[in-house]
This record gives C-alpha cells, structure tokens and sequence, in this order.
C-alpha cells in the first residue's frame, strides 16, 4: 500500500483552447486550438505523472463566456471526487478572469490553470513546460491550500491577483499586489508565501451568471456623463474603476448615487495596484458614495469585481468585497 493513496491517482488535465493549443493549418497558416491535452502532455519530456484527460470545449479565451466558466467549474467538481488536482489548459487574454471564476466558486478545490505565449511549433513554446509546471502544483502536497493558481513562467500566481501585465512576453503574468505564493522548477514546487484566506462565495451557481447584468464603467479625465448615465441605465448593478485612490469625478457622482438607490453599485481602482483608500487619506471624500451604499472594493481589479457582482446577483447575495479571513 503506498503511504497517501491520493497520491497514486491521475490528475485531471481539462483543455478548454488557447494559444497553448494553437497549430497551423498546414494549408492556410489559420491558427486554431486542435492540440488536444493528450498529445501535449505525450511531448513533454518528463511528464510521467498519471493524467486523464477532457476537453468540454476549445476556443480561443476571448469567446469564453460564463458559461463556458461555469461548465468548467462543473467539469472540475467532477475531476476532484477521484483525482489528484486538476490542471486547467486555458487561452492566456482571459485567463485571469476564469480562473478568479473557478476560484469564487470551488475555494478548496485545487487547481492549476496553464496557458502559452507562444504557439506550438514557435521558437520558444511554452505550452509543453508550462503544463509540466501546472502538473507538478496541481499534485503537490500544497495544492489543496493553494486553491486556484495561474502557473506560468515557472510562478505560481493566486486567482484573485493574477494579471496578464503584458500581450507577448513569456514573463507575462504578474500579480496587482505584489502576491508571489511560489515557483516551480524541475518538478519542484517551492512555497515563498502561504496563500491568504478569503470570504468567497463559495457556491456554484444552478445558471450562469447573465453577462448583461452588471455595467462596468472604467472612468477617465474628462468622463462623458451622458455616456456613463447611457451605460448604467438598465442595469442590475454596476462597477466603476474609480481614479487613483478611489476619486470620482463630481460630474458623475450624482448618478452613481442615484443608481445605488436601486442597484448594487461597487467601486473598484483603475490603477494597476494598491486599494481604494481615498477616504482615509482625505476625510469624509467618499461620505456621499459611502452613504450611498456604493461598497468599496479593495482588493479586486474591476474585472474581478464585475464577475464577483455578477456572481452574487446570480446566487441572490448582497455583494461583499473580497476581504482576509484570519
Ligand atoms: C487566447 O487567449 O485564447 C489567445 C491568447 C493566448 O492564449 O495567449
């Protein structure tokens, strides 16, 4: 008997599409997700692990949808019965968002999504040792802690900070805040910091989410107010990036206020890090937005904000920001 019989079991690899299986047409050069996890993992020198292996659907990431999020979430719940972790093949442009998806709804699920800069058959393809990489987190001893990770470029990245910070290089993905939870090499995972633990919503929902539901706003200088009163007119919540610190420009303040009369209405940051804090560094700055009920979000992007909002409008929860557990 070996000592962890977990251990023994295959890992699910789930491929969904993505530049990590993008080969040629050898006709027409068009590129389309045809590899299949199968003969990926078969090249990858080293890669002796057990897998299985499912493909619900291959698509490029930019038409995933929640549905496509959410059949996936489906298809990990199944895998976790009787595998050990799951690795998640997924094109790298939406990456971050279907993770923070699978994240919000299987908290203690282990899994390692994986993706590519580079197609198959490119000088320097990542796609062969970044699942290698993916493989070897998702059958960790930590996994289960770890949660949901991006596992790319030999890091190991958490779901609710993870961003694509760069369109071609393979060191694309950093995260917002700094979150560094390890790095993988040569089939060893090394912890550099023990993943927070957060109030997720922690449930699947029985539909997805409808994607009309939430208006995402990202505010600039000089906003149009007739543009952004057009945008969340009609909706049944709204998240707005906010200016810096959390600054709204008075000439739409007066709508948000009268939107968050009826809608949830969250406020999020545009900047590529640090939280919404202007109602600490200047007093009372956000007392109209506050006594609103706008909620401030501190530590999601406003990508991850909308699927949050449109995630508790689908399960009929308040919205809650995403906040530490101790
Ligand atoms: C995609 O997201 O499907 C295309 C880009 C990529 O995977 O890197």
């Amino acid at each position: 008997m070996p000592a962890d019989p977990a251990a023994e079991r295959p890992t699910a690899v789930i491929a969904t599409g993505g530049t990590i299986a993008m080969l040629a047409d050898p006709e027409t050069g068009v590129r389309r997700p045809t590899l299949t996890g199968a003969q990926l993992a078969a090249a990858v020198r080293g890669l002796d692990a057990p897998l299985t292996h499912s493909q619900p659907y291959a698509i490029a990431s930019e038409d995933a949808t929640y549905e496509h999020w959410l059949t996936l979430v489906r298809e990990i719940q199944r895998a976790a019965a009787d595998h050990n972790g799951t690795v998640v093949m997924h094109g790298t442009d939406t990456m971050e968002e279907a993770a923070y998806f699978v994240s919000e709804c299987l908290p203690d699920t282990a899994v390692a999504f994986c993706g590519a800069m580079r197609p198959p058959g490119e000088l320097g393809y990542d796609g062969g040792r970044n699942l290698l990489d993916a493989v070897t987190v998702a059958r960790s001893s930590e996994a289960r802690e770890l949660g949901t990770v991006v596992v790319m470029n030999h890091e190991v990245l958490p779901a609710w900070d993870v961003v694509k910070m760069d369109s071609v290089s393979l060191s694309a993905f950093g995260t917002r805040h700094g979150t560094r939870i390890a790095t993988v090499h040569e089939r060893r995972l090394r912890l550099l910091s023990r993943p927070l633990r957060f109030n997720w919503y922690g449930t699947v929902p029985a539909a997805a989410p409808d994607p009309d539901a939430v208006a995402y706003i990202r505010l600039t200088g000089s906003p149009g107010r007739r543009r952004i009163s057009a945008a969340i007119g009609g909706a049944t919540g709204v998240v707005v990036d906010a200016l810096g610190a959390g600054s709204v420009p008075a000439s739409v303040r007066a709508d948000l206020i009268a939107v968050a009369a009826s809608v949830p209405v969250v406020l999020s940051t545009r900047t590529s890090s640090g939280p919404i804090q202007a109602e600490e560094t200047y007093p009372h700055a956000l007392d109209d937005l506050i006594g609103a009920g706008i909620a401030l979000e501190k530590r999601l992007d406003g990508a991850r904000a909308r699927i949050r909002l449109s995630l508790a409008i689908a399960l009929g929860r308040d919205y809650e920001p995403l906040e530490v557990l101790h």
